[in-house]
């Protein structure tokens, strides 16, 4: 039986410390406040009592502003691949930056980045360049829209794009009800905004992630349906992974209707595998997303696809091609950046042996224990993707994370923090500099929350 004011002296107890620990963070965040929105540069950053200030990170360690030490398995959501500060990042940036940091205009660090990118990834012939997944999200539907004439998309409840209007609709962050997020076969598109243009997520359908109703679904619009984007493996939603089999029956299906299969490999992309999900699951899709990883720790946005698929990119010589530009598109940090990141990757594919494998242990572990001592809780994810979850049974959807225990989460992202852990919220990354010891760590550091919730009554 919980015993509430126990569950509370716990979390009020972790805040404290955190407080007494880095009071130099806090103060940092309310500077902020006074001239930014809320403090932060984005509301992912938020965080209970408050946002960690970062003042150096370097291989698996970040320090914030007090010169605390963590364990890093946010790595920049996900993007620190090498870790932190890779050397060959640093170098590759030193050498372009003397010739000038932005030119806007073509130059010849883009064809070593784009023709390794293309070399790596099976589904991609050609590849543009853009600042952030937001970006190559909303060009990937203008390009399926463009070249098909049609004018819905589907995204899955759960799945997480980026901020436009387009795709701003059922992260599934609510807990599900009939009447505000439908029965689980058939979502509603619940925008995630105020402010949101109704002509836009109005086009967007919602579809049930690793469900069979969704296909039903595809069917039922299928002359109107321009394309279908998904995450091979749902990230923000909680690092979910489709079945194989579920994205191999997507591409049949929307191959038959002539819609195009989007991947969103801004999470996947270079990390599960050299060529992303696509070579892991062995599922091509006409174009895909990235950003993360491929940016080497600046920000990139990419869309890549098949020749075929980019045709309405080739603006001077294809009518009726997409408006697709950005000051900042390919600027040369960016390109050198990523060309160095994309080299290391491709040069030694065991280091994605190596960093699913330690995936692999953590979950195995994690799973292990909480089954013999009867935690309601488990480790998910894939390769170097993980993160627990604080609910039995299967974890098919985001719907099924409502089921978890609110002050369970709470406290074990206190407890994380508190003892020197660095996660970001919902999913958790594994980088090529992490050791057996730091996995160790991380599995030592969530057994013990593990019991130090059990021991304030929490389950
Ligand atoms: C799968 C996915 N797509 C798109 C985005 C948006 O990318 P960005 O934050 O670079 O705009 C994210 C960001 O977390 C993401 O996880």
């Amino acid at each position: 039986m919980a015993d509430k004011e126990s569950i509370a002296r716990l979390l009020n107890g972790c805040r404290d410390e955190i407080q007494a620990k880095s009071p130099k963070s806090l103060s940092i965040w309310q500077g902020n406040r006074a001239v930014m929105p809320a403090g932060v540069g984005s509301v992912f950053r938020l965080a209970d009592p408050f946002p960690m200030m970062v003042k150096r990170a370097s291989g698996t360690r970040v320090w914030d502003a007090d010169d605390n030490e963590y364990l890093d398995f946010h790595l920049g959501f996900s993007v620190m691949i090498l870790g932190n500060a890779p050397e060959v990042v640093q170098d590759a940036i030193r050498e372009v930056l003397p010739h000038g940091t932005h030119y806007g205009q073509c130059h010849e660090h883009e064809y070593p980045f784009a023709k390794l990118f293309c070399d790596m990834v099976p589904g991609v012939d050609k590849v543009a360049f853009c600042n952030s997944g937001t970006e190559a999200t909303m060009y990937a539907l203008r390009l399926a829209r463009a070249t098909t004439g049609r004018p819905l998309i589907a995204k899955f409840e759960g799945g997480y794009h980026g901020t436009h209007d387009l795709l701003a609709v059922s992260l599934g962050r609510r807990p599900p009800t009939p009447e505000l997020t439908g029965m689980i076969e058939d979502p509603k598109a619940v925008p995630e905004s105020p402010g949101l243009a109704e002509g836009a997520w109005k086009d967007t359908i919602v579809l049930p992630f690793n469900h069979p109703a969704a296909f039903d679904k595809i069917l039922r619009h299928a002359d109107q349906l321009a394309g279908v984007i998904v995450e091979p493996v749902q990230g923000a939603g909680g690092t979910i992974p489709a079945g194989k089999e579920f994205l191999s029956e997507l591409r049949r299906i929307t191959a038959e209707i002539g819609a195009f299969l989007i991947f969103d490999e801004v999470i996947t992309g270079f990390r599960l595998a050299p060529g992303g999900a696509q070579e892991f699951y062995g599922v091509i899709p006409d174009v895909s997303t990235y950003g993360k990883v491929a940016g080497g720790g600046l920000p990139l946005g990419a869309l890549g696809g098949t020749a075929e698929a980019m045709r309405l990119m080739e603006y001077d010589v294809e009518p009726g091609s997409i408006l697709m530009a950005g000051t900042f598109n390919g600027n040369p940090l960016v390109t050198a950046a990523g060309t160095a990141v994309l080299q290391r990757l491709s040069q030694d594919p065991e280091l994605y042996t190596r960093m699913n494998a330690m995936g692999e242990r953590f979950r195995s572990e994690i799973n292990r224990f909480a089954e013999e001592n009867d935690y309601p809780a488990q480790a998910i994810g894939v390769g170097s993707m993980f993160w627990m979850h604080t609910v039995r049974g299967r974890i098919d959807s985001i719907r099924d994370l409502h089921r978890g225990n609110a002050s369970a989460n709470a406290g074990l992202k206190l407890l994380y923090r508190k003892n020197g852990l660095h996660c970001s919220i919902n999913h958790a990354f594994l980088c090529a500099a992490h050791t057996d010891e730091d996995i160790t760590q991380l599995i030592e550091t969530h057994k013990a929350a593990m019991e130090e919730l059990r021991a304030h009554g929490v389950w």
